[in-house]
């Protein structure tokens, strides 16, 4: 019998490892394919059947669209806990992550332990922002489906479809906004995955 949690590691894998990068090749990219590779090896996930709090239906639509990543089908047949995240206690931070969900499939609190990173699945609903935070880890973000804008640094929201990426090097500014769309997206923290000092600096002026 095919498990679509393992189909759903498998699948980051290689995604992750596939996803051409315009800065070139970054070692962010090695230590979440090795990380996935010994989950995988590791075979430890029965955990996840005991709970669930299913996606919401503007995820559902991007997520089952025909230009989704195929990896979706198998995101959709687990019963993941959906719930918006919780880096920071900041208020605002609280505020602005009711359209968010998440789950982490590795790192400190993964479904699969790992010190290494955080790698898990991210999305946020339509009509939504998520303004400015910075934080140590270098992160990449690749989407899986529907469409966000992003704002690097001091640059601009630029729209990313299925299959583009956004890169945030360690310490970098980010924001992310929807408009009539949700989107699902792969993450990867890697460096220093701890979230104590996580900022969350709210919504840009521009
Ligand atoms: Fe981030």
């Amino acid at each position: 019998m095919t498990d679509p949690f393992k189909n759903i590691l498998l699948g980051l894998k290689d995604i992750i490892e596939n996803q051409y990068l315009a800065e070139g090749h970054l070692k962010i990219k090695d230590i979440a394919s090795n990380e996935l590779e010994v989950a995988i090896k590791g075979n430890e996930w029965s955990e996840i059947n005991h709970f669930s709090s299913p996606l919401a239906k503007p995820f559902f639509d991007v997520m089952t669209k025909e230009d989704a990543i195929s990896i979706c089908a198998d995101i959709l047949k687990v019963p993941f806990a959906w719930v918006p995240p919780k880096t920071s206690d900041d208020p605002l931070y609280t505020a602005h992550s009711h359209s968010k969900v998440h789950i982490e499939l590795l790192g400190p609190q993964g479904i699969i332990k790992s010190k290494f990173v955080r790698l898990g699945l991210y999305g946020i609903l339509p009509n939504s922002e998520y303004g400015i935070r910075t934080h140590p880890a270098e992160e990449l973000f690749i989407m899986l489906a529907g469409q966000a804008e992003w704002l690097r640094g001091g640059g601009k929201y630029e729209l990313k479809r299925v299959g583009e990426y956004s890169y945030h090097p360690s310490g970098m500014r980010h924001a992310t906004k929807t408009t009539h769309s949700a989107f699902m997206s792969v993450y990867i923290w890697s460096g220093d995955v701890s979230t104590d000092k996580y900022q969350y600096l709210g919504l840009p002026t521009q």
